[in-house]
């Protein structure tokens, strides 16, 4: 079916993101080149694939290599895949420039998620150090470190909001908040592009999975995903946006059906709204297989008219479907696929790499030398150590347990964990080296040799990888009785537990989020002989840990902090860094709250009353665990005076002074939550709309200030369109999503 039969009715804004192709300096040069293209060179531009090792999918065994050789000479790839290393790009980049007709240099991309060899922490723990500077330069080191290897390409950010803890891959985003997202989402982008794509120390970015990918259905991975306009507009796509708004290269598409229609041929999405009315001009690639995954998914009868579909809906290129080099030419040559559509996905991509440099040296990123010197270098350990330290939130610490006295005796350290070299890594750790993180045993090292280690029952079984799940001790105990026995005579007990780095990422959906296999009992055995725990949790989402919680004094959540992980541990736990992290996505207390998030809506009967008839759990509390924005330091923070002139309806002045009332300096995340409370769409109970990370010294107090625009003040309505209503706003400024001064204004 043609282009033009198929949407008779709704041709227009098909065609419109279509033609108005984003203007760029490179037009000139892109359709002189397009003009000499023939019809499978120009599919080609369109179609990657995997290379021939380290497949993070279902790839076919041996890789199909003589294949896509072939293909690669021929010019009818695009981009590569899991190709990295100088090496191994030159080669390939050199077949392509010297043997395919037209030599178009080839994209590499590869997930460089938290870093390529230096690790810096997961992307949830960076979120929560709501430090925009920090994350900015960790995604730049991971860029300097990526773009020595001959990429040039990362599929990072992920900027999925999601509210349920169960699905593994929260640990590859920000959280659960729209604000605190966009704008990392924007820091992230900077830091991985810089201002000059075709800089040796930068590459492109990819802000996925577009979109609602993390609202799959009970948290189970791949799910399909049920979204209403007011959720997509306000929470799903603001993240979205920020990143068109950033230059962001290219967007990912993804595995999930949203309302019914897989994104990857979602129209709507990515033609209406991401090249329509955001006038996105980068390209967008789709998620491994997604456009052969139409099939299975029911929308198309066979992988010709996924192709067709895929096209149609602006998927401009296909990563190892092999649907469009497959099928395009033919759907072209029968009139059911435009060729203008194909012209249009090839400007795209031809306009990256030209940003990227690569026309003017397609070996620009392939330098041994740099190779040589950048990985694992000394700055870039520093620089994730730093953000390392930051990503610490500490939960609890109770009769001031922490920080640790430098000369303190007798400590006593247990858990499985405490020595591991390679869970610290975390899950999207494709090309860096198996057990290079600093352990926590090795980060005290460095503080005293004075406490002594015992491993308690062992966690898991040693031979974890990205493939496969980790598998769990759930039944042998030995090694428990000698920790017991050692915790009586301890002064200070270090228990290090949590979940393994490969326990989150893809495929690591769970139905418990608790701590898993015999930790709990052991956590549980040593409190009824020791109470002076501290709990170190190393995991990749948010953990339900009420027993721990209501009985253990102290609380680190630590997640996986990447390379420095040791180093940035002890640090915290002996004060020499001060603990400054916020939780960037809610703790539950169990399960059963989830969705939990706390920018919910209120119900018409939240207050509490005596008889049944009101919002909440006959078997649970409402409240979190840990709500959203918490995070505590060896600092105490009071907020007071709070004052706003609402003068100018389109800038209202907001300020707060925040005092730190203890002997200790410390840094503090101001965060200011605002509230329309009578609106045409209900808003939520509080939204973050500010905030801002401080230091303040002993006794110091500062005045901090916000200006709330009509982007703060506003919503998307059911048409997608901006609406500010005039009324009254209630506020709340604190130093968690639940506890701050309050006050309200006038909107004229
Ligand atoms: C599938 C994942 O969903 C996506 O995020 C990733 O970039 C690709 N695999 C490539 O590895």
């Amino acid at each position: 079916m043609s282009l033009l039969n198929r949407y008779k009715f709704s041709l227009l804004p098909i065609l419109a993101s279509v033609f108005m192709h984003a203007q760029s300096t490179y037009d000139a040069k892109i359709d002189a080149l397009l003009a000499k293209m023939t019809l499978e060179e120009k599919i080609g531009q369109m179609n990657q694939y995997n290379g021939f090792y380290d497949a993070t999918g279902p790839a076919p065994q041996g890789g199909n290599a003589a294949l896509k050789y072939e293909h690669l000479k021929k010019g009818w790839v695009g981009s590569m895949l899991n190709v990295h290393g100088v090496g191994e790009v030159r080669k390939l980049q050199e077949l392509v420039v010297n043997e395919s007709r037209l030599g178009i240099p080839l994209l590499f991309g590869f997930d460089v998620i938290h870093g390529y060899k230096t690790l810096a922490p997961i992307p949830l723990a960076e979120a929560a150090s709501w430090d925009l500077e920090a994350i900015r330069q960790s995604a730049s080191i991971a860029a300097t470190e990526a773009a020595a290897v001959g990429l040039n390409w990362t599929f990072a950010p992920m900027i999925d909001i999601s509210r349920d803890a169960r699905w593994g891959r929260v640990m590859e985003g920000a959280g659960e908040d729209p604000y605190l997202g966009a704008k990392i989402a924007i820091a992230r982008i900077q830091g991985f592009q810089g201002n000059d794509l075709s800089a040796p120390n930068t590459i492109a970015a990819t802000a996925k999975h577009f979109a609602a990918y993390g609202f799959a259905e009970a948290g189970k991975e791949y799910n399909t995903t049920e979204v209403g306009t007011n959720t997509l507009y306000n929470f799903v796509l603001p993240p979205f946006e920020a990143a068109v708004s950033a230059n962001v290269s290219s967007v990912m598409n993804g595995f999930n059906l949203l309302n019914g229609v897989p994104v990857t041929a979602s129209s709507f999405l990515q033609r209406d709204i991401l090249k329509g009315k955001w006038n996105f001009n980068g390209f967008v690639i789709s998620d491994w297989s997604s456009i052969g995954e139409l099939v299975p998914h029911g929308y198309a009868k066979d992988l010709k008219e996924a192709a067709e579909l895929g096209a149609e809906a602006g998927s401009d290129m296909d990563m190892e479907s092999k649907a469009y080099i497959q099928h395009l030419k033919s759907l072209v040559e029968e009139g059911k696929v435009d060729e203008e559509i194909i012209n249009e996905a090839v400007r795209r991509i031809l306009k990256v790499k030209f940003e990227l440099g690569l026309f003017d040296d397609p070996y620009r990123y392939c330098n041994l030398e740099r190779e040589k010197e950048l990985l694992y270098n000394k700055a870039h350990q520093q620089g994730v150590l730093d953000m390392a330290k930051k990503s610490i939130v500490l939960l609890k610490n109770q009769g001031k347990l922490l920080p640790l006295q430098k000369d303190q005796k007798n400590i006593l350290v247990i858990g499985d964990l405490a020595d591991d070299k390679n869970s610290p890594l975390g899950s999207w750790r494709l090309a860096s080296d198996n057990d290079t993180a600093v352990s926590v045993l090795e980060g005290l090292d460095q503080y005293t040799k004075d406490y002594k280690f015992v491993q308690g029952p062992k966690y898991f079984n040693d031979d974890t990888d990205f493939l496969y799940h980790v598998k769990i001790n759930s039944d042998d105990r030995s090694g428990m009785e000698e920790a017991i026995e050692a915790a009586k005579s301890a002064e200070t007990i270090v228990l290090v537990v949590g979940e393994h780095g490969f326990m989150s990422g893809e495929g690591r959906s769970r139905t418990t989020i608790g701590l898993p296999g015999l930790q709990h009992e052991l956590i549980r055995k040593i409190h009824a002989v020791n109470k002076n725990i501290i709990l170190v949790m190393m995991n990749g989402r948010p953990l339900t840990i009420p027993w721990e919680a209501e009985n253990l004094p102290a609380i680190i959540e630590a997640w996986q902090l990447g390379s420095q992980t040791g180093n940035a541990i002890a640090q915290v736990l002996f004060g020499d860094y001060n603990p400054s992290g916020k939780l960037p996505m809610t703790f539950p207390r169990s399960v059963g709250q989830i969705p939990i998030y706390y920018n919910h809506y209120s119900t018409a009967r939240a207050k509490e009353e005596p008889i049944v008839f009101w919002t909440h759990y006959t078997d649970e509390k409402n409240e979190p665990l840990f709500p959203f924005g918490f995070g505590l330091s060896y600092a105490n923070f009071a907020y007071s005076d709070v004052q706003i002139d609402a003068a100018k309806p389109e800038n209202i002045k907001v300020s707060v002074v925040v005092t730190n009332t203890s002997d200790v300096a410390g840094e503090e995340v101001v965060q200011l939550y605002l509230n329309d409370p009578v609106s045409r769409i209900v808003r939520p109970v509080k939204e973050l709309k500010g905030f801002e990370k401080i230091t303040l010294g002993p006794k110091e107090s500062k005045k901090v200030s916000f200006s709330l625009t009509h982007k703060e003040l506003g919503y998307y309505n059911q048409d997608y369109r901006w609406v500010v209503e005039p009324g009254s706003f209630h506020l709340m400024i604190g130093s968690n999503s639940q506890e701050g001064v309050h006050a309200s204004f006038i909107l004229e």
